[in-house]
This record gives structure tokens, sequence and C-alpha cells, in this order.
């Protein structure tokens, strides 16, 4: 078993990446490219995810994985005949692009064997956790939370009240209707603008139902008393067990529940639409790609630009 301090300074040691999904809105790429390793520049999302894992000083990423994205758990094993070609070949840039990952976390495989839900990938997830480790976290891996440093962040407010720590964002009235919606109260003590209470969840409300306009994003920093909530909920539609309704349960019991509203940006990797603006944004700030793409993205959003970009649908 591993023993560090992280938990002795109310730190994190693990973060439970759930992976299993299917990723339905993203096919036909993701029948055989798990969407977690589809690329943002040349990156791929899961690394990305354990670059923030790191950051905030977890030690191991436990991912939920599915016996058909195996290739997920592939990426964090070294390849010693790619390393040792790229080093012969003195291509030192390159070998050190693929040596990164293994120098980040330590990456676990979970197995959920059939995809019933979120809340039952994160149940799955029990046994990767050390006895001794009361809270974990769990990072939507299609989820890009930027800039980086928002799990410190929750971390302070649980190390201050205790309990589970969701995280928000702010978004303008008429897109509420999109997300999972918080209902919120003030603190009972100055914590500052960016700390609520939780009183519960609203999935997707009319904008005029909305009890907030702070909307939920794929950060939780859990106490393990949801293991124990998951296990005494009932699985909704398509037999799914949603992990909201295990931390309503924890809001029903008088456990406390915050939310962290976060100051920065996200993308959703989850889909076409977001994934190419998270390629774009990412690339934009790239010192290789950047120059040139901004160039050409001008010229083709210029009004006489003819497009290219057709081929037959089938
Ligand atoms: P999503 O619903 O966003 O992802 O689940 P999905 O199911 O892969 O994608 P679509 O909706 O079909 O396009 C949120 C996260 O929870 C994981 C997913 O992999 C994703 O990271 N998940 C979801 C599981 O690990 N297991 C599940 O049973 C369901």
């Amino acid at each position: 078993m591993t023993a560090d301090n992280s938990l002795h300074n109310g730190g994190l040691r693990t973060v439970v990446v759930p992976a299993a999904g299917l990723g339905t809105r993203f096919l036909p790429a993701t029948k055989t490219v798990p969407k977690e390793l589809l690329p943002v520049v040349d990156t791929p999302g899961i690394e990305l995810i354990a670059r923030e894992a790191a950051q905030a000083g977890a030690s191991r990423m436990a991912v939920v994985t599915a016996p058909r994205k195996q290739g997920i758990m592939a990426y964090f094993d070294r390849d010693e005949l790619l390393e040792s070609t790229l080093e012969s070949r003195g291509k030192t840039a390159q070998l050190e692009k693929v040596q990164a990952v293994n120098t980040l976390v330590d990456a676990v495989a979970v197995n959920q064997d059939r995809p019933l839900g979120l809340g039952h990938a994160v149940g799955c997830a029990e046994s990767a956790l050390d006895d001794d480790e009361d809270c974990f976290a769990v990072l939507l891996p299609d989820d890009l939370v930027l800039p980086f440093g928002v799990l410190n962040e929750m971390l302070e407010v649980r190390r201050r009240f205790g309990g589970t720590v969701l995280c928000g964002f702010e978004v303008p009235e008429d897109e509420v209707s999109n997300y999972g919606v918080f209902d919120l109260e003030e603190t009972d003590d100055s914590a500052g603008s960016q700390v609520r209470k939780v009183r519960g969840m609203v999935e997707k409300p009319d904008a005029e139902d909305a009890p907030s306009t702070v909307v939920a994003a794929g950060r939780y920093l859990l106490d393990r008393t949801i293991f124990d909530a998951l296990r005494r909920i009932e699985p909704g539609k398509g037999g799914e067990l949603q992990l909201t309704d295990a931390i309503e349960l924890l809001i029903e019991e008088g456990h406390p529940v915050h939310v962290f509203i976060h100051q920065g940006g996200r993308h959703d990797l989850g889909n076409p639409g977001g994934y190419i603006r998270a390629c774009v944004d990412f690339a934009l700030n790239d010192d290789t790609y950047g120059p040139s793409l901004r160039q050409w993205l001008g010229n083709r959003l210029s009004a006489d630009a003819v497009s290219h970009a057709e081929v037959p649908a089938e």
C-alpha cells in the first residue's frame, strides 16, 4: 500500500478518471478510438488530465475503462522500442514527449464491464483507494477546466468546511438549460465570493425555473462516504446510477457539500463542436502551429473565402 504524506496535510492522493462511457456523440471515430485519446494538438485529452492531477499533488490516477477501450491504459505503458529508436536517431524532443506521461502519476486500471452510469463508474473505483484515504477527486476527462489549479482551490474549501466540494461555473441565464444547475445558499462565514453551500441540483432546467446561474463542471472532491451513498441509490433511466443522486442523498442527510465557482474557461472534449474549439484554442497558443493557423483562419473567415472541405457523406 502506498504511504505518503498527502493526506496528513489535507492533500490529495488519488484521482478517479471515469473513461468507460460509449462516446456516442463522437461516433464514428469512437467506434475504435476512445475519445480520451483524441489529441488536443498533439496531446491526448487523458494526458492533459494526468497533468492536472499531478499538478494538484495526486500520485495515483485510477482510470475506469471498459473492455472495448483498452487503448487508454496502453497509452500509459512504456514503449521501449519506440524510445530506443527515438534516442538512437537523436530525436530528443520527441523522446521527452513520449516519456512525459510516465513521470506524472501512477495510472491504474479499474474495469467497468458495462456502461451503467457515472455513479456506477465511480463506485467501481473504491478498491483502488487506500484504506486511509478519506477523500479523492473525480476528473471527467472530456471536460477541460482551465487554467489548471481548481483542484487546489477545492482542497482548500474542504480543509475549511469538510465534506464534499464540487466545481461550478457562472453562465449567462439563457445557457443554463444545457447544464446541471446548482441550488445555492451563502456560507455561514466569509469564505469569499467563490464558495457557496449546495442545497441541491437541477438537471437542465428551463431558464425561468433555474435556481441559479452556476452550473456543474466535471471536477468533484468527494468524501469517501460517497461509496456508501452510491450503494443506497436506485438506478435511473437506462439502469444508470447517477453520481448526482448520491450527492443529493448526502446533502439530504446533512453532509456538507460546497461548490467552488471557478473563474476560468472550459472546453467540452466530448463532442466534435467543443473538441474543435479546444484544438483551435490550444493550437493558437502553440509556438509551432499558432502563427500559421492564425493567418489561415483570418483568410478562411474573410467574406470571399472559398472552402474545399467538402467530401461525399458516404
Ligand atoms: P458522458 O455521458 O459525458 O460520456 O459521461 P459518454 O457516455 O462517453 O459519451 P456520450 O454521452 O455517449 O457521447 C461522462 C463521463 O463518465 C464516463 C464517460 O467516459 C465520461 O468520461 N462514464 C460514463 C463512465 O466511465 N461509465 C459510464 O457508465 C458512463
